[in-house]
């Protein structure tokens, strides 16, 4: 069982489609083990965003995603981070492939509604990151009959 972080971002709060997006994640059949709300501070979202802090988006990036709440979500299941990945799509809405959170709902680069783990590294730093008090441990039913 992998974990990932995913992060609905302050244009899909403001949007309203933060049940629209969490309702995707709960229909694939991942397991909620982590969900709060938060109006991230700077610190947070530079050290999140530090891979790309020598680019030229990164200052737009900051005051984006520290501009209103962001909903942080941990899902867990078997190879969580790719399938979260395949949910959200490609990372310009423009060219998403229609069916995912980003090609259907999407129609730029830097308002791009979502953010997924991209490697269980990335995916451990994340979840420690914006998870500090750690996750939920409990027994869904539900996946007795999500997977075989
Ligand atoms: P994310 O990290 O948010 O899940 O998105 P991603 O993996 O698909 O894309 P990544 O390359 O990690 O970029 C992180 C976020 O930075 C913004 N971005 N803007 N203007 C630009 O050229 C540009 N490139 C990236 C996007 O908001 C992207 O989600
Ligand atoms: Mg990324």
């Amino acid at each position: 069982m992998q974990t990932t972080y995913v992060m609905i971002k302050p244009d899909g709060v403001q949007r309203g489609l933060v049940g629209e997006i969490l309702g995707r994640f709960e229909r694939k059949g991942l397991k909620l083990v982590g969900m709060k709300s938060m109006v991230p501070t700077e610190e947070i979202a530079r050290t999140h965003y530090d891979v790309h802090k020598e680019r030229p988006f990164f200052p737009g990036l900051i005051k984006f995603v520290t501009s209103g709440p962001v909903v942080c979500m941990a899902w867990q299941g078997k190879d969580a981070i790719s399938v979260a990945r395949k949910l959200i799509g490609a990372t310009n809405g423009r060219e998403a492939d229609p069916g995912t959170i980003r090609g259907d709902f999407g129609m730029d680069m830097g308002y791009n509604m979502i953010h997924g783990s991209d490697a269980p590294e990335t995916a451990e730093f994340e979840l420690g990151l914006w998870f500090p008090e750690g996750l939920m441990e409990w027994n869904n039913t539900m996946g007795t009959w999500v997977y075989e």
